[in-house]
């Protein structure tokens, strides 16, 4: 499956041609960026060197009609602007990694655990979020199975590449370092997607979410706090919703960010002490599994290919 990139310059569009060129079905058909064009690949992305010999080109939707699929990295507001020329110029199937089309009719929402049979054979899919991804996979399978019974409460904390590559007040190393602050209480914009998603599994709760900006680059540590029904096993739900997908894994105790850094994986861990409160601990890649890697499993599944093999992370 030939994949052209565009927003290539960005982390999120670096992270997934790196992810692109480890796959055995998937090929990196075009780079598009906007500052860089005219740049040789790997003199923007040095850890290329040797690997690619591309060069990053403008936008020109009908340079780009001749490949599989486009994927769309850019700032939340450009996608819904390329996506019209793109559908013009004839481009068979189009992935959005902004949140431009997580709501919008004739796309399927990305989530490849829960939603793979509306994935296969898309031609139009929108990936989550990064603090979503987390969140939802903590408690989608509590949802399905309705043993949710009141609001939920989550503190999630994200590492700087969360907010791109284009440094702020919020990013900048010495503000950064050494802190940790909330920022949107109660008023982050993943929350309706994630409701919206978890919607369509049950009855979505309530949720009081607090997102926090961490002191390290990569990475989201979730923590949700779930009033559950006390008759029910909450570990054993989860367990078992993710028995059959290899890139949700269980831990004992806890996650860790250091276990999934640079990797597809979600790692959770849940504690259930039997008086109605559970408590569901995630840990992902934010660039990996909150972007890059979930758009490699919505390729896969659009494509009818065979899912790559995870790797693991690079420790310490
Ligand atoms: N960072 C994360 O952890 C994460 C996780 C999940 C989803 N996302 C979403 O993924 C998208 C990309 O995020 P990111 O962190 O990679 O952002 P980023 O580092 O700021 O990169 C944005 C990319 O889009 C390009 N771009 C900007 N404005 C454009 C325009 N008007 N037309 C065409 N291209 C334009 C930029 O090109 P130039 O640099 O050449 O101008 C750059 O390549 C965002 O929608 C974000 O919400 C991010």
């Amino acid at each position: 499956m030939n994949v052209g990139v565009v927003g290539v310059t960005g982390y999120v569009g670096a992270e997934l041609v790196r992810w692109i060129l480890q796959h055995p079905q998937l090929e990196l058909g075009a780079v598009v960026g906007r500052s860089a064009v005219g740049q040789r690949l790997d003199a923007i992305l040095p850890s290329l060197a040797g690997l690619v010999d591309h060069v990053v080109a403008d936008f020109v939707p009908s340079d780009l009609a001749k490949l599989d699929v486009v994927a769309l990295a850019t700032p939340h507001g450009v996608a819904k602007h390329l996506v019209p020329a793109l559908e013009a110029a004839g481009v068979p199937r189009i992935l959005d990694l902004s949140a431009d089309h997580r709501h919008a009719a004739g796309w399927v929402y990305g989530q490849p655990e829960w939603n793979g049979e509306f994935l296969v054979n898309a031609a139009r899919v929108a990936v989550p979020g990064c603090f979503a991804t987390a969140i939802s996979l903590s408690l989608a399978p509590l949802v399905a199975a309705g043993a949710v019974r009141g609001p939920v409460h989550v503190a999630a904390i994200t590492g700087s590449t969360g907010s791109g590559a284009t440094p702020s007040g919020g990013t900048h190393h010495p503000e950064r370092f050494a802190n940790l602050r909330a920022y949107k209480v109660l008023s982050h914009q993943h929350v309706p997607e994630i409701r919206a998603f978890l919607g369509s599994l049950g009855e979505a709760p309530q949720l009081a979410f607090v997102p926090q900006s961490g002191p390290f680059d990569r990475g989201i540590f979730a923590t949700s706090f779930v009033p559950v029904d006390p008759d029910i096993d909450a570990r054993a739900v989860v367990v078992d919703a993710y028995a059959h997908h290899p890139l949700v894994r269980i831990r004992e105790a806890t996650p860790e960010l250091r276990f999934v850094r640079g990797t597809g994986f979600c790692d959770l861990a849940i504690h259930d002490g039997g008086e109605g409160l559970a408590v569901v601990l995630a840990a992902i890649d934010n660039l990996g599994r909150g972007a890059a890697t979930q758009a490699i499993q919505c390729l896969e599944h659009m494509g009818g290919l065979t899912p790559a093999t995870p790797v693991p992370a690079a420790i310490p």
